[in-house]
């Protein structure tokens, strides 16, 4: 076949935006033909700039100002562009890109060896990558549902599981549900009460209970590690499998690598995404016994998908695990700054904040309202710092900083949140 050759001396067309002129169009096609309302809220957050590079915990943007990234959907945990991760990347790049799916693939093999022996080992022993986090709910929900022949599962008030329909199913958004409701099949959400999983196991049987040791979208919530236990107990002596859903606060964002594990719940499957692949390339898994993997054992094309084990993702996670391993103080020095930093907040303005809470390198601030959150967010953003919304609980700021954070830009994060709070607080007391 004859191919055109782009000339190597032109830069690809499909860059960051370089000069303002570009900016104004980019911000024309993305209004035109990507979501709307996304594309209004990012020129308003960046003041009409865009992302254009980034390193460690800061971005540049297309004007030639930076902001300290603390968001980013919890994905850069060793911040953006790690020289190791990039180093492996380019390694799979030059070398098997793309697997053939007929024959076997090194990267999925050696990275499911390391993940299964960091996680549970001699327990959890058998992976499923995906690329999205909600890829690994699918496939976990999937293979509990077909394992005991029961459609039906139960998932907790305020969890988030992802937005593709069976991962929808589990999550606890009205919103977001109602418009496909009919097609979510038998979930059953659970208020946080110590007996409620043995209530619904004794009104009908489930499948699977579906559980977020920290809820994340959901309002940075920490679930008590005894009621964990308990449910999962009762999910277990029930006949039914539980599936920690560890994509947003596992891999050491609070502290473990798994936290339904460090916890003592024996999962059957615990779910990771987000940072798994270094936060340069997609990648999710949900890791599993050999029991709740019985369906692939029985029928290995159960559950397929074309870029399974993508060897580059794949090459990536490798590097991730080997940061994660490598230096687990660099987590414990920037969560003990973040607490101390939100602690400070708190003291200072009890009249907005009602709670401020920490796990490792997952700060919450919560308001006394939706609105103020709004506004501290949309002020960090233009003042150079962002942060996380949450779904569910609009009154909730997360901070979401990577383990590569300096003493340096915590400071600077602390004190533009400072100043927001002051703005808030004046706008709420006027
Ligand atoms: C706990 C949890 N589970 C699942 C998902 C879905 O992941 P994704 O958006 O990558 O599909 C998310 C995303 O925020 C999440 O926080």
């Amino acid at each position: 076949m004859n191919m055109t050759v782009p000339d190597p001396a032109k830069p690809a067309a499909a860059g960051p935006a370089s000069d303002p002129r570009d900016t104004v169009e980019l911000f024309a096609a993305a209004a035109a033909h990507l979501v709307e309302g996304v594309a209004a809220r990012h020129r308003v957050i960046g003041s009409g700039a865009m992302e254009q590079r980034a390193e460690g915990a800061r971005v540049q943007l297309s004007n030639g100002r930076s902001v300290l990234d603390f968001g980013s959907y919890a994905v850069p945990l060793f911040g953006h562009r790690p020289q190791h991760v990039l180093d492996a990347v380019r390694e799979a790049l030059d070398t098997m890109p793309t697997s053939t799916k007929l024959l076997a693939n090194p990267y999925a093999a050696r990275l499911s060896r390391r993940l299964t022996d960091a996680i549970d080992p001699g327990r959890l022993t058998r992976v499923w990558f995906g690329l999205n986090g909600s890829d690994a709910v699918e496939a976990a929900l999937k293979l509990a549902i077909a394992r005991t022949g029961t459609p039906a599962i139960l998932a907790v008030e305020g969890g988030f599981h992802g937005k593709s329909m069976g991962a929808l199913a589990a999550t606890h958004d009205a919103q977001r549900r109602a418009p496909v409701l009919g097609f979510l099949g038998d979930v059953r959400h659970l208020p946080w009460e110590p007996d409620a999983v043995a209530r619904a196991a004794a009104e009908a049987p489930f499948a699977a209970l579906i559980v977020e040791p920290v809820q994340g979208e959901g309002g940075g919530r920490f679930l008590p590690p005894q009621l964990l236990r308990r449910w999962s107990d009762d999910a277990h002596a029930a006949g039914a499998f539980v599936i920690a859903d560890e994509i947003q606060c596992g891999l050491r964002r609070c502290g473990a690598m798994s936290l339904s594990v460090a916890h003592g719940m024996q999962p059957d499957a615990v779910l990771f995404g987000k940072p798994l692949g270094g936060g340069v390339m997609p990648l999710s898994a949900a890791v599993c016994t050999e029991e709740l993997f019985a369906p692939l054992r029985d029928d290995p094309f159960f559950h397929t998908a074309t870029f399974s084990g993508h060897p580059v993702s794949c090459a990536a996670g490798l590097a991730a695990l080997d940061l994660l391993e490598s230096g687990p103080e660099r987590f414990d020095a920037g969560g003990a700054a973040l607490a101390q930093g939100l602690g400070a907040l708190a003291k200072k303005y009890p009249d907005i904040l009602v709670d401020t809470r920490c796990a490792g390198l997952f700060g919450v601030l919560e308001f006394a309202a939706a609105e103020q959150a709004g506004l501290a967010i949309l002020e960090a953003g233009r003042r150079g710092l962002l942060v996380a919304q949450c779904l569910t609980a609009p009154a909730v700021l997360r901070m979401l900083p990577p383990a590569a954070v300096t003493e340096e830009q915590l400071e600077q994060a602390f004190d533009i949140l400072d100043t927001c709070c002051l703005k808030v607080q004046r706008r709420t007391v006027r």
